[in-house]
């Protein structure tokens, strides 16, 4: 089995990749969460260890089972997942964050369970880091960051924007638009963006098959970064 490793292209480097939903604890019953299921991430992961990378998995929580043959690192909250992100991004060459990481987290977690009083109730959130903009500001030119981006509008141009501002080689567009693409499908439909803003539109297809895509996309651009 070692022998058929040597081989295969992605042998002898690291890889680290970011899935699922956070949960942003609000009470001890309680969170901020999204319909994230951690799909897409998984599936990534499970190609780059096909292509013989030795895959890093910062997975929030999902219903998935673990794979096999990878490291899974489960955090819940986008505090935890960046600390674990942090941790194995100097070694990865390759970085793919999928998740769908909270945008805002609870000022203050309450110790008891919140009771119900007022007719009206809110929680006072805070922003939370932007996992994939800190990797993006430290990445040195031999790694490879992919992030991805859900938008609802004005796609492209904001996909493009993340591009830019998180420092990216590459963007995934998940288009919402699309019937069968996005949260908790087994399909997607995405574009993807390069640094020199040209844009390649996929078809609907299996999460696997986008993660194919975007693998054989790292397998092209991997031989000039090492
Ligand atoms: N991301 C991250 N840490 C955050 C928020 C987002 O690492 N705190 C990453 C996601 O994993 C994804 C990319 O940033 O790869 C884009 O996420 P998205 O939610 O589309 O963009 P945001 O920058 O959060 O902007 P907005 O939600 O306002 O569109
Ligand atoms: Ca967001």
């Amino acid at each position: 089995a070692d022998f058929a490793k040597e081989k295969l292209p992605l042998s002898g480097l690291k890889a680290l990749v970011s899935a699922g939903p956070t949960h942003e604890a609000i009470d001890p019953v309680r969170f901020i969460g999204n319909h994230s299921s951690g799909k897409m991430g998984f599936a990534i992961a499970q190609q780059l260890k096909e292509l013989g990378a030795d895959v890093t998995l910062v997975s929030g929580p999902t219903a998935l089972p673990h794979p096999q043959q990878m490291t899974v690192i489960p955090v819940t909250s986008a505090a935890e997942m960046l600390e674990a992100c942090e941790k194995y991004f100097d070694d990865a060459s390759i970085i793919v964050m999928s998740a769908a990481v909270a945008d805002y987290t609870p000022i203050e977690v309450a110790f008891q369970k919140i009771k119900k009083k007022e007719n009206e109730f809110s929680i006072a959130l805070k922003k939370t880091t932007d996992i994939l903009a800190t990797l993006g500001n430290k990445k040195k030119k031999e790694q490879l960051l992919i992030g991805f981006a859900l938008e609802t509008n004005n796609e492209l141009e904001n996909a493009k924007d993340k591009l830019v501002r998180k420092n990216l080689d590459f963007i995934v567009l998940n288009s919402m638009q699309d019937q069968g693409a996005g949260f908790a499908t087994d399909t997607n439909k995405v574009t993807i963006i390069n640094r020199s803003g040209e844009s390649s539109v996929f078809p609907l297809k299996s999460k696997e098959d986008v993660a194919k895509d975007i693998c054989s996309l790292i397998l092209q651009h991997i031989p000039s970064k090492i």
